[in-house]
């Protein structure tokens, strides 16, 4: 079979990867790619959508596999192109998408299907944010459209929330649109994802993710400091109250609002005294749950998402590994509010104790390994039981140096230990 994967991060290393390691000889293709997915998958001579959909036509591609968000929802959406050419695609059409890219879309979708969320406002204004927020903190905004995880701020008091409304509404920092102003829910927070063929679907393994850049959950948001996977994450009467009252609803209401959908959806949510609730849908897996989840998926992931693609869940095709996952993220000097490129990795080969997905790497002049931007890899250990997983994923991660590395030594401790 012949797959390509589009995107270029971390998330995509682990997705290529899994699909390269599927039973069966495949050729797999990326767009646009990395120098370490570029050892896995050949790169496609395209530079946009157009290019894309004319190359995978011309060259006979079986399947192609949505990783980033961002090229569902350009110009006509990835997947309506590739039903355009008769491509199966392994993620949603551009409308589907919405229930991403647009945080309103979401919450009007949440309610109007009775699923479990924080109660919302939408706003097209400072003064009609400040309003909806009636004096009421902690409070949650959000701007409504794709804001690469910058989006959110969970506002302690006024100061703050007047802060991102400037950003938001005056500077205009995001562009153009409305906020949502949100109660502020509290609980541990889980990543669930569905893969969903039209009106089926199938949980794989949640995780955990750490959002925040220091340890003790301190600092600004990031994209992600690491991710905890393992079907034991939450317990199975939790589990079962998700898939019934979150999971299934939002099939339902994708079906009832003839929203078509085959791919990956994500279900941010947040374990909340009065249940699990929705915080937010992303129409693709995690980054870096992503990371941390792949090495438990056993089976054949690459027929898996062709026959999902071509509207058939195989269930039969994969199982989940029963142990457990730990992804570290090392990010370079800088991250979240910059980035610094061109430091040099050492101890990334003979690794023999962890998988390491590169996000932000390069070949250097010299021909070894360096930074190239915001997190650079994502080291994943797993175990049958979670002491052994973080112990092996951070002693990986002790194994590599790059001038500048920020990471966070309490993956997979935090949260567990004190809860
Ligand atoms: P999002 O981009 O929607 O995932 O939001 C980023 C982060 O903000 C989440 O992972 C939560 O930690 C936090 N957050 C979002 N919505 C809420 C909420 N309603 N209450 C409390 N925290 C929230
Ligand atoms: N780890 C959070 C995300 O992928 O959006």
């Amino acid at each position: 079979m012949k797959i390509l994967v589009v995107g270029k991060g971390g998330r995509e290393h682990a997705l290529v990867r899994a699909l390269v390691e599927s039973p069966g000889a495949h050729e797999v293709f990326c767009f646009p790619g990395s120098a370490a997915i570029h050892e896995l998958a050949k790169p496609v001579p395209a530079d946009g959508l157009d290019s894309l959909i004319a190359w995978m036509s011309g060259n006979g591609i079986d399947l192609c596999v949505a990783g980033e968000e961002s090229y569902l929802v350009t110009g006509e959406g990835l997947a309506n192109r590739c039903a355009g050419a008769g491509i199966p695609c392994w993620g949603p059409p551009k409308e589907s998408a919405q229930l991403e890219a647009s945080k309103e879309f979401a919450k009007a979708f949440l309610v109007r299907h009775g699923i479990p969320t924080a109660k919302a406002t939408a706003c097209g204004g400072y003064a009609e944010a400040i309003d909806a927020i009636a004096g009421c903190y902690p409070t949650v905004l959000k701007f409504d459209g794709l804001a690469a995880g910058k989006g959110v701020a969970v506002c302690p008091d006024e100061a703050s929330a007047r802060e991102f409304l400037d950003e938001v509404f005056t500077q205009r920092r995001f562009g153009d649109g409305r906020l949502l102003v949100e109660d502020c829910l509290t609980g541990p927070e889980v990543s669930v994802f569905a893969a969903i063929v039209d009106d089926r679907y199938l949980v794989f393994t949640p995780a955990r993710d750490y959002k925040r850049i220091g340890e003790g959950d301190t600092g600004p948001n990031t994209g992600g400091m690491g991710a905890v996977a393992s079907r034991n994450l939450v317990s199975r009467e939790t589990m079962d109250r998700i898939t019934a009252d979150i999971v299934a609803p939002t099939v339902a209401g994708l079906r009832s609002d003839g929203l078509p959908y085959r791919g990956f959806l994500y279900f941010g949510l947040m374990l909340t005294p009065d249940g699990p609730k929705v915080i937010e849908y992303n129409c693709r897996f995690g980054d870096p749950e992503c990371q941390a989840v792949m090495p438990l998926v056993r089976g054949d992931l690459a027929g898996f998402c062709l026959a999902g693609a071509n509207g058939e869940l195989r269930e039969d095709l994969i199982d989940f590994d029963n142990g457990w996952s730990v992804c570290v993220i090392l990010a370079s000097a800088g991250y979240p509010e910059s980035s610094r490129s061109g430091d040099r990795i050492s101890g990334i080969e003979n690794n023999a104790l962890a998988r390491v997905y590169h996000a932000g790497t390069r070949i250097g002049a010299d021909g070894s390994w360096e930074t190239h931007g915001g997190r650079v890899l994502a080291v994943v250990a797993g175990g049958s039981d979670l002491a052994t997983a973080v112990t092996a994923a951070h002693a990986a991660a002790d194994r590599i140096h790059f001038d500048g590395m920020q990471r966070r030594r309490d993956i997979g401790i935090l949260h567990f230990t004190n809860s």
